[in-house]
This record gives structure tokens, sequence and C-alpha cells, in this order.
């Protein structure tokens, strides 16, 4: 795999505020995307659906027995998957046109976006066939948030470092969607194979640009995932990140110890201003 271009390194990422503001800013975006769905389990043994986080997020469904597609409960959950999906063939989009070479533009425009385009014409057509055919909600800010933040996104490894949060958090909720029993299931087992296939290549992506970026480079970039990493932390879920994320940290030459005493430090300051109040 070739490594971005030169050209994609101008200007360095960390090399002004407002190169990192916006970096940061991606990282928002992005987790707040599926920010929204996460935390909603389905346990196969019950059938139900049952909040995890506190359900501010989203209006707490009643846990029900059977089908889930006699569910209407499922709107808030898959229209929220829909528009995730959609988040990603944006990135899809935007990778293919930021790809440094061939190969990886290949990949963005064949498999990634074909992927992503299936993932959201499924949950469209699930929210279709929800009891009472309801509507699709309109698209909520995060989902426009998303859009405009990766448009003017100008380097394709800030936007590699994005789309491995974006696949990660595909990854762990498809994992609890993927145990629906019966053609739902298969369904969501085969996007689950494809989302793993998106963050391992994104990995590999950043493994081979981390290995043979110049020191200063390679340290700007490390800088840029744990700061990433640290962020989706505080945003989303730390268990998120602890199963998904930190396993990552380590094929990319990253201590994983370096990224929990950030978080650490990062905690601190955050009680340290709530107490200041
Ligand atoms: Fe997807
Ligand atoms: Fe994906």
């Amino acid at each position: 795999m070739v490594p971005e271009k030169d050209g994609d390194r101008k200007p360095a990422l960390l090399a002004s505020r407002r190169k990192s503001w916006r970096s940061l800013q991606l990282s928002a975006s992005l987790s707040g995307a599926v920010g929204l769905v996460v935390g909603i389990r389905y346990n196969p043994h019950t059938p139900a659906t049952t909040i995890m986080t506190p359900a501010t997020l989203l209006p707490q469904p009643r846990a029900r027995r059977g089908d889930p597609l006699q569910q209407p409960d499922f709107l808030h959950l898959w229209s929220g998957f829909y528009y995730g999906e959609m988040a990603a063939c944006e990135l899809s989009v935007r990778l293919a046109e930021m790809a440094p070479d061939r190969h990886l533009q290949r990949f963005s425009t064949e498999t990634h976006h074909n992927d992503e385009t299936w993932h959201a014409e499924v949950f469209q057509q699930l929210v279709g066939q929800l009891p009472g055919h309801p509507a699709m909600p309109p698209t909520p800010a995060w989902a426009q948030e998303i859009a405009n933040t990766v448009r003017t996104c100008n380097s394709y490894v800030e936007l590699t470092i994005g789309s491995l949060v974006v696949e990660a958090s595909a990854v762990f909720l498809l994992e609890l969607q993927s145990q629906f029993p019966g053609h739902l299931g298969t369904t969501f087992q085969r996007m689950l194979r494809q989302e793993k296939g998106h963050v391992a290549f994104a990995t590999r992506y950043l493994r081979d640009t981390l290995r043979q970026a110049e020191p200063d480079r390679r340290r700007e970039l490390k800088e840029l995932i744990l700061e990433t990493f640290r962020y989706t932390r505080d945003r989303i879920r730390p268990q998120f990140v602890r199963l998904h994320l930190e396993p990552v940290l380590p094929l990319l030459g990253i201590s994983v110890q370096d990224y929990r005493n950030r978080a650490r430090l990062a905690s601190r300051k955050v009680v340290r201003s709530i107490l200041r109040g």
C-alpha cells in the first residue's frame, strides 16, 4: 500500500491551531453520528430493545417480544443507522476524491462506497417495513454536520482516521444487530463482515503511512490519532474505545498506555473544570 503523497502533507496537520481544531471537529462530528445510536442492545434470548446508556439520546422503547419488523420502536434505531450509513457513503466519496493513488481510490469507489450504499438501502427498506409504514424522520442535525465537515476536510489521512472511528463503531453496533435470528441476522452478519473489512483497510493504510513517515510527521499523526480516540471516548462510550479502538493502537505502533494516560489526563481536566464551576 502506498502512503499519502507529499502534497497531502501540506499544511502539516498540527502545524496550526486551526488545522488541529478542524481535525477535532471531524472526529467530533463523526463521533456524534454514531453516538446517537450507540447504547441500544438487542437480546436474542428475550427479544427486546434495551437502552444501555442514559436514555437522553433516544426515546426509550418498551421491551417487546416477537418479530422486530412488527415493532415500531425500531424506527429510532434503524433510522439512526440509515443516517449513519448515509454519512459513511459521503465519507467514501470524499475518500475517493482525496485518494493519493489508484489502489486506494479503487477501494473507495468499488468496495467501500458500494457497501455503504447497500447498508443505507437495507435500513431504508427496514424502516419502510415497520408497522404503519412510518416516514423516515427528517435528516438530523448531526448528519448534516458530518456531511459539511467531510466536504471541507482536505487531507486523506484525516479522513481515514475519522473513517476508522466510524467503521469501528459500525462493527460495534452491528455485532449486536447480527444476533437477530433468521434472514435479518444473516443480512446484518454480511454487513458486519464488510464493516470489519473497512476497519482493516483504514488500519493498514494508517500503519503503512506511519511506518514510512519521517519522525516529525509520525509524531504528528500519532498525536492526531490519540486525540481523536480520546475525544471519541469522552463523546461516546469508554467501552466502545476499549473494545474496538484500543486494539488498533499496537498495530499502528502506538502504546495503549499512552492513550490511557492521555484519556485520564483529559478526564481530570474535565473534573477540575466542573469543580471550578
Ligand atoms: Fe456501513
Ligand atoms: Fe463501513
